[in-house]
């Protein structure tokens, strides 16, 4: 598909990669509907660009959103579903002071499973359904990481990201029939607002261990995100963009 054809919806699109992804798509003469909890940053984004609040933990809002969106551009050929959050830690640790064993709190735990797996995964089910009513042919394109391949301190994160890109292989299966096309994209360590928050210590470790020597940039990824919607023969796949990094 050329970028200039694209209608895509884009979640998480107020920061970082979704907001870097929903500008080139822009810029490339495409149309795009972005979606977000944080309605100050969508605001940030060109003034081609459709915007609308949107929280991917609400699967109501979800299909209001997707409607919206395909009505605002005239149709939908391509969804990034791109929103994601973080809430890091051990499954089960031991208290430095009083030994104590503790254990990641149900909420932590749900609150990364409702926004990067069940809400990722509402966003691919009816933007799908939508472009199926319209019978319109295109891509889906979830957010893995390499973390999918497992990480400490990261099993809600882990969960999420190991299942979108399995679904990948799933989607492509099914959503064959109606032309559509299911390509993960697992980046590394990219700087965004998602990375800036991390410790800064913890940062440069990881950095100092990526083969080409460098963070990634929402750049990167895009060129990922771009070969995914032009080549119409790359499907049921995870494409990473990790700079060799292994974690
Ligand atoms: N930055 C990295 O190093 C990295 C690495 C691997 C994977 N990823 C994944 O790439 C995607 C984009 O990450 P980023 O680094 O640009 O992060 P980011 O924090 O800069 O952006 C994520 C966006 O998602 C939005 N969001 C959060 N919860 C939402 C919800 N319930 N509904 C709608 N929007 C919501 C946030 O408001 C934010 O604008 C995420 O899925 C992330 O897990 C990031």
């Amino acid at each position: 598909m050329e970028l200039k054809n694209v209608k895509a919806i884009v979640t998480g699109a107020a920061s970082g990669m979704g907001f870097h992804f929903a500008k080139r798509i822009a810029e490339a003469g495409g149309q795009v509907a972005a979606g977000d909890v944080n309605e100050a940053g969508l605001a940030e984004l060109p003034a081609g660009v459709h915007k609308r609040k949107l929280d991917v933990g609400s699967s109501a809002d979800v299909s209001a959103f997707t409607k919206w969106a395909a009505e605002s551009m005239g149709g939908l050929n391509v969804v990034i579903s791109n929103a994601g959050i973080l809430r890091d830690g051990l499954l089960v640790k031991k208290d430095k002071e009083t030994g104590e064993i503790k254990v990641m709190s149900d909420d932590q735990f749900n609150a990364v499973i409702n926004v990067n797996l069940t809400g990722a995964t509402i966003v691919v089910r009816e933007g799908v359904a939508e472009m199926a009513r319209r019978k319109e042919k295109g891509v889906v394109i979830p957010m893995s990481s390499v973390a999918r391949h497992g990480n400490r301190g990261q099993s809600n994160y882990v969960s999420a990201k190991a299942a979108l890109a399995a679904n990948a292989v799933t989607w492509a299966k099914e959503f064959g029939v109606f032309g559509i096309r299911a390509v993960a994209i697992a980046p590394g360590m990219v700087e965004t607002p998602m990375t800036q928050g991390m410790n800064q210590k913890a940062r440069d470790m990881l950095v100092e261990k990526i083969p080409v020597g460098r963070i990634g940039t929402p750049e990167d990824l895009w060129l990922g995100v771009k070969f995914a919607i032009e080549c119409e023969y790359l499907n049921g796949t995870t494409i990473d963009i990790d700079g060799g990094a292994k974690l």
